[in-house]
């Protein structure tokens, strides 16, 4: 059964898919083992909470250093036993020691198709806003591996989406999440949870 740790700071609708999709049987041989987020209010911790997970928040601004936050993080990643760590709409800068210590075990879920309209400050509507200046007729979302670089690691899913005439970035953001980032991230979830995904010359493979 692999374990996992779902990261999160929003509203959860991601969380809530992976939840759902454990439910219905379309994930298997997964458990969410807890939900952490770095904002206390998240209303992700209360999906957390509804569907009866341990939720806890982790904030970097209560801890003196970024050492003493990475010890949290990794103390609840060793306390929980969690094999795959989950970003989920997760705004935190993650410290480069949990990145080496986890290294090709962290994915995250990004609403482009990278290496399109990513990297620092590319996050939530921006991320639209940006597809729209650029007139793209195509955007999608993105799972990748988490490396040292903000949305750099190697992809493991994307799933192209269109861009409609009249779109503002709250519907795009709304098309994405719909028909992409709800789909291909619980499938990413089952896919490395069978052991399916590998990497070679830093390009993640589906076998
Ligand atoms: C999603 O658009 C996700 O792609 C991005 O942040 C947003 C999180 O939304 N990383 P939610 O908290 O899962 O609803």
């Amino acid at each position: 059964m692999q374990k996992i740790a779902v990261c999160v700071s929003g509203g959860g609708t991601n969380l809530q898919a992976i939840i759902d999709r454990i439910a219905d049987g379309t994930i298997r041989n997964t458990e969410v083992a807890v939900v952490i987020s770095n904002k206390k209010d998240a209303f992700a911790l209360e999906r957390a909470r509804n569907a009866g997970l341990p939720a806890v928040c982790v904030s970097p601004k209560d801890y003196p250093d970024r050492e003493g936050f990475a010890d949290a993080m990794t103390s609840i990643f060793r306390e929980y036993n969690v094999e795959l760590i989950v970003f989920a709409g997760y705004l935190v800068v993650v410290p480069g020691r949990i990145i080496k210590e986890y290294r090709n075990r962290i994915i995250n879920i990004h609403p482009s198709l990278i290496p399109s309209h990513c990297g620092m400050g590319y996050y939530g509507l921006k991320v639209h806003e940006s597809v729209l200046a650029a007139g793209n007729k195509v955007t999608g979302a993105t799972v990748h591996f988490v490396d040292e670089e903000a949305d750099h690691g190697p992809i493991i899913l994307q799933k192209a989406v269109e861009v409609c005439e009249g779109d503002t970035p709250q519907i795009l953001q709304k098309r994405v999440m719909e028909q992409a980032e709800w789909k291909i991230l619980p499938e990413a979830i089952n896919l490395i949870g069978e052991g399916r995904v590998y990497i070679e010359n830093g390009i993640a493979h589906i076998k």
